[in-house]
């Protein structure tokens, strides 16, 4: 990671206007946030939250009602910024008569690649996603997990410095997860930056630098992740058995852990595990989402 900003958001805000009496819902009220190169920034928040919406403005696809987003200092949308990131996005909707060799030879054209390097790097794409043998069938015969592997090959087509990526775990089983994951971590080895957004935490503490967690359309906190999470220890869990029955204790962070298992020893119990147990993201989750406006998601008005 360096100081480098190549993304960033500052008081984005996005508002609707829906339907004959122009009713506005206010999807984004105030995010901002910073990606730094060579870092895997994860953006998180509850359905509805506004995470796909400030992707949307990032890259150009809706214009912000208020705010400004740069890519690599440059104000959205620049052409020339854009040829440097990959997205993939929320819901990609791709040709489904095409196949997947044919969707990245058309991605590679748009990028104005040359006909032996768009096949070289469908190739190697196709192999990186875990699609070497589906290059040829037609897209709609690609099952969903298919689908947003291909979705994650085209982001990659013009070997992008960042990559953009909405869901990218959505729709995968948990070894496409976990391939996904370690191409994200690949990405990094190369020097890309990658911002996703998810609802899968662990995917989150597993890879990202920082994050910004995002709820009602605001920024509720940001930062790395040991900085956001609080160090204090919530208990300890202990597992004790006794006559094969296993029992599991809960320690608040004042009992002495030495004391309870040597009384349990005592007792003729059998320890199985002692876990202390400090906060999680998904502690720290829940947390910001009480805070927020729950299940709110956006804030809807009438126009006065
Ligand atoms: N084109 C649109 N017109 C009207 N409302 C919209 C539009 N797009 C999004 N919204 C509203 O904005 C809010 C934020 O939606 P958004 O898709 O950005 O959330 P999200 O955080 O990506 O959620 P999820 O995790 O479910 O993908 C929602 O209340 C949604 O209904
Ligand atoms: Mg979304």
């Amino acid at each position: 990671m360096s100081d480098e900003v190549v993304l960033s958001a500052a008081n984005l805000q996005k508002t609707f206007a829906l339907g004959f009496l122009r009713k506005k819902v206010r999807a984004v009220t105030d995010v901002s946030f910073e990606v730094h190169r060579r870092e895997i920034f994860g953006f998180v928040g509850p359905n509805g939250a506004g995470k796909t919406t400030t992707i949307k403005m990032l890259m150009g696809l809706i214009f912000p009602s208020g705010g400004q987003a740069k890519l690599f200092g440059q104000k959205v949308p620049s052409i020339a910024a854009k040829r440097r990131v990959g997205f993939l996005p929320e819901n990609p909707y791709f040709y489904d008569y095409l196949s997947g060799e044919e969707l990245l030879d058309l991605m590679g054209r748009l990028f104005d690649l040359g006909r032996a390097e768009r096949k070289k790097r469908a190739r190697t794409l196709l192999d990186r996603v875990g699609l070497g043998r589906a290059g040829s069938l037609a897209l709609r015969k690609y099952s969903k997990g298919m689908l947003q592997r291909l979705g994650i090959a085209q982001a990659l087509i013009n070997d992008p410095e960042l990559v953009v990526l909405d869901e990218p775990m959505s729709g995968l089983d948990p070894i496409g997860r976990k391939e996904i994951r370690d191409l994200i971590g690949e990405l990094r080895t190369e020097g890309k930056t990658v911002m996703f957004s998810t609802h899968i935490l662990a995917d989150v503490e597993l890879l990202c630098d920082r994050v910004a967690i995002v709820v009602g359309g605001k920024l509720r906190d940001s930062g790395p992740l040991d900085q956001l999470l609080s160090p204090q220890l919530l208990h300890t869990e202990l597992v004790l058995e006794s006559g094969g029955v296993k029992e599991a204790v809960r320690l608040a962070p004042d009992v002495d852990v030495d004391r309870a298992l040597r009384e349990a020893l005592a007792a003729g119990k059998k320890v199985v595990s002692v876990s202390p147990r400090r906060e999680s993201l998904e502690d720290l989750f829940v947390r910001e989402v009480e805070i927020g406006d729950v299940g709110a998601g956006a804030e809807h008005q009438r126009r006065s």
